[in-house]
């Protein structure tokens, strides 16, 4: 068997990632847990909620678990809704927690990325219109202005936004998120303009306050495409997806155009806002056009790996061929800033750590500029609307007693960070399957 170890450059970032409303428990501030109370799901242990793992009270336990794994970042993100929970009236409490989770991150020699908003919003802004009306932008302002003041000296560096269009996907057009006002593909396009618009002001915001810190959004990119025989209808409609998906977002910080297919629209404020890209990375599925039902059907490729629950399929390469698509495009530093798989009894996650990273060092080594990987996620958390059914966590957590139990991956993972590197025999003894695929010969 050939033996061999793939080396990582010495400041790399080694980091895990969990967004406030998954971690933190009970929050009814948020429309989030409006919408579970709608959906009579609050109390279900599996759908709900619930107290979560825990963080509100104690994130220190788990950041002592990260600082153990031998991890030296991780991304958290902040919830407007505990920093504001009345238009105008913050909540000191709340930013003094806020402190002091991020004093604990540095104390542990963990460098906070810091996301300011995840997919959660305070209820006083829902009943204001959120992201249907414009006026989402100035009081996203006045939030952001507020964060910077009171917490930004111990933010390295920001996230503005998570996931925007697929926020607008599951929001405006699924009903797996909290229903907006207004839904429908005019309203998508109209939230989705707010949330460029939000992110631009949050961008200037900051670097009015630390013009050094790198300021960036994540996205979810995935690998879109087609059966390989599939017809030329599915290629155009694949084509036109893998746009939206991957490169829209994007450009529209590069040149303050937003390009849908419903029409582009000028943000000229948000042209030049993003100093890295943030690459979100789970999956490959193919469509076809015109979809059987919905908007979207994804099909995966035959006998491919899947992750729990339908999830996905487990495509490592579509890693390294995003990471060179952004690198191409933007020529900015890229951070993977999330990048997992559901897996409750931890049957692949091994596999795919090490496959994934065999991308990471790929690109690296081909000089693409990767500076750090966070994992999603540190604990297993509330997977939104799939409530405890996908279990993404290196850590298992039972969130009826707070118990932790770290799952091979983390042992893996430990391994990792605190060598710097992957090696075959780091795959002999987790992930056997996959040594011929990663070193062959
Ligand atoms: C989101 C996370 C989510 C994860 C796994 C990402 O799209 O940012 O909030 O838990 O995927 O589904």
């Amino acid at each position: 068997m050939a033996q061999a170890t793939l080396h990582f450059p010495s400041d790399f970032l080694w980091g895990t990632s969990t967004s406030a409303y998954q971690v933190e428990g009970l929050n009814p501030n948020s429309d989030w847990h409006a919408f579970e109370l709608s959906r009579g799901v609050a109390d279900d242990p599996l759908l709900g909620c619930g107290p979560s793992c825990d963080w509100w009270a104690d994130a220190e336990s788990d950041l002592d678990i990260a600082a153990e794994m031998g991890t030296n970042a991780h991304r958290l993100s902040l919830e407007w809704s505990r920093i504001e929970p009345e238009p105008s009236v913050f909540d000191r409490e709340a930013i003094d927690r806020y402190r002091a989770i991020l004093q604990a991150c540095h104390a542990r020699g963990l460098e906070p990325m810091v996301t300011l908003w995840h997919f959660s919003n305070p209820l006083w802004l829902v009943e204001k219109g959120d992201f249907n009306s414009d006026v989402v932008v100035d009081y996203f302002r006045r939030y952001v202005s507020k964060v910077v003041d009171e917490l930004g000296d111990l933010i390295p560096k920001w996230i503005t936004i998570n996931e925007p269009l697929n926020y607008v996907f599951l929001r405006y057009l699924d009903n797996a998120f909290p229903p907006p006002s207004e839904r429908g593909y005019s309203a998508a396009m109209e939230a989705l303009v707010n949330l460029l618009r939000c992110h631009a002001a949050a961008y200037h915001t900051i670097k009015a306050g630390y013009p050094d810190a790198p300021v960036s959004a994540a996205s979810a990119m995935n690998i879109i495409t087609t059966r390989p025989r599939n017809n030329v209808l599915d290629r155009w409609f694949a084509g036109k997806l893998s746009h939206l998906d991957n490169d829209a977002w994007n450009d529209a910080m590069q040149s303050g155009r937003l390009w849908t297919p419903l029409g582009t629209r000028r943000v000229k404020e948000a042209a030049g806002t993003f100093d890295f890209i943030g690459l979100n990375y789970y999956t490959r599925f193919y469509v076809r056009f015109p979809p059987k039902k919905g908007i979207v059907e994804r099909e995966w490729e035959p006998g491919a790996v899947l992750s729990d629950g339908d999830y996905g399929e487990v495509y490592p390469h579509g890693l390294y061929e995003l990471m060179a698509h952004v690198t191409n495009r933007y020529g900015k530093p890229v951070y993977i800033t999330e990048n997992g798989a559901p897996d409750a009894a931890d049957r692949i996650r091994p596999g795919f750590i090490l496959d994934h990273l065999r991308q990471v060092w790929h690109a690296i080594s081909f000089c693409y500029p990767i500076m750090g990987y966070y994992h999603w996620s540190l604990v297993d958390n509330y997977e939104w609307e799939r409530g405890w059914t996908q279990r993404f966590g290196l850590v298992e957590v039972d969130p009826g007693t707070q118990a932790r139990r770290w799952r091979r991956s983390a042992y893996l993972y430990q391994e990792i960070c605190r060598t710097y590197s992957i090696s075959s025999d780091m795959a002999e003894q987790y992930a056997p399957e996959m040594l011929d695929v990663m070193f062959p010969g």
